[in-house]
């Protein structure tokens, strides 16, 4: 037997903790690894495939990052190709990923990824590429699982950064915004919000108006509070408003999500007089050691995926559900991305202790 393993989209802590649990899982059964370099460029001839055993994967689980590299503009059904004037066209190579695959003798790819890595997974097994799909994301949004790896860094990452907020904007009485990821959902704002005890949380579930924001700000002040963090979700919109997008994207790459932070501290600021300021948090939401939850959840995934290839599950991914985890269609999965229900017993609980969803 011969595996392939590629990781796809933005990083997420944990990638090398599912490497590593699949290589030792895969070993153990005396199958031989694979790894595809940044995304799938290594099986398309722009990077490497290299092998990866025992030795390979030692000291990584805790690392974050993936020692096999990624991104997130290599759909290999539309694969950018730089032509000779320099523009770049997109190109179905597909068919050629799965010559090559054959040409190798892989048997199963075992693509770690969120929903756009994984419909990538679906399509290429639709095409006769034996896969099993691993779901990461650190924005939560992935159906089918209970949660993916990654989220529980990021949102501790966004935690420990709201209670250094809270020590300068209380000493200098202003209100910061600091705005995290999550492109269309809400889960890091909301789990970080709460639990680093923001005053106000916007996230796009909840559309916001900013006059009831301002209020639930001077509401603050007049009980002598003249400080509040803001967490505000990339993707959080006013109600009837759009998405906030950054710039134009690179071809092959979605469209950014963002910029939505420094707008809700400038209107907090023309309408209180208070003074405000702004951070976007960004990639040290992606970056850094996995917690202990995501690496035993990464781990967990790892060997689940193998031993998902070694029963022949093909176009399944694994998924948490509590307290196991199993195998569902891919398709199943990515049918309805996860959001946060406004009904939330954490919603609840935020509104209960006294946090604004602006609404
Ligand atoms: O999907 C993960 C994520 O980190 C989103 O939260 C964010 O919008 C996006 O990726 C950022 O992507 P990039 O690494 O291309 O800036």
């Amino acid at each position: 037997m011969r595996i392939a393993i590629s990781t796809g989209g933005g990083d997420a802590p944990g990638l090398n903790a599912v490497i590593r649990a699949a290589v030792l899982s895969a070993v153990d059964r005396g199958w031989h690894v694979l790894g595809i370099r940044k995304g799938y460029a290594g099986l398309l001839g722009d990077d490497d495939v290299v092998p990866l055993g025992r030795d390979d994967v030692r000291g990584i689980g805790h690392l974050g990052g993936t020692i096999l590299r990624t991104t997130n503009r290599g759909d290999p059904f539309a694969y950018p190709v730089k032509r000779p004037d320099g523009s770049i066209v997109e190109v179905d190579r597909s068919d050629q990923l799965i010559e090559n695959a054959r040409n190798l003798g892989i048997n199963a790819v075992i693509a770690i990824g969120g929903d756009g890595s994984l419909r990538i997974a679906e399509r290429l097994g639709q095409k006769g590429l034996r896969v099993v799909g691993v779901p990461k994301t650190i924005d939560n949004d992935v159906g089918g699982t209970v949660t993916t790896f990654g989220f529980d860094t990021a949102v501790t990452t966004a935690m420990e950064a709201i209670d250094k907020l809270h020590t300068t904007a209380e000493s200098h009485d202003r209100v910061i915004v600091m705005e995290v990821m999550g492109r269309h959902a809400g889960f890091i704002a909301l789990h970080a919000g709460l639990a680093g005890a923001a005053h106000v949380i916007l996230i796009p579930e909840i559309p916001y108006d900013i006059e009831v924001v301002c209020e639930a700000i001077m509401a603050r002040e007049r009980r002598g509070r003249h400080f509040d963090v803001v967490v505000v979700a990339e993707g959080a919109m006013p109600k009837g408003g759009q998405e906030s997008i950054m710039g134009a994207s690179l071809p092959g790459q979605d469209r950014r999500v963002g910029g939505i932070g420094e707008r809700v501290a400038h209107e907090i600021q023309q309408r209180t007089g208070k003074e405000c300021r702004s951070i976007v948090l960004g990639h040290l939401q992606r970056g850094g050691m996995p917690t202990g939850y995501d690496r035993l959840l990464a781990t967990r995934f790892g060997g689940a995926a193998v031993e998902a290839v070694e029963a022949g599950k093909w176009g399944h991914m694994v998924a948490l559900r509590s307290p196991h985890i199993v195998t569902i269609p891919i398709g199943d999965a990515l049918r309805e991305p996860r959001r946060v229900d406004p009904n939330h017993d954490i919603v609840r609980t935020a509104r209960r202790t006294g946090i604004s969803f602006g609404d």
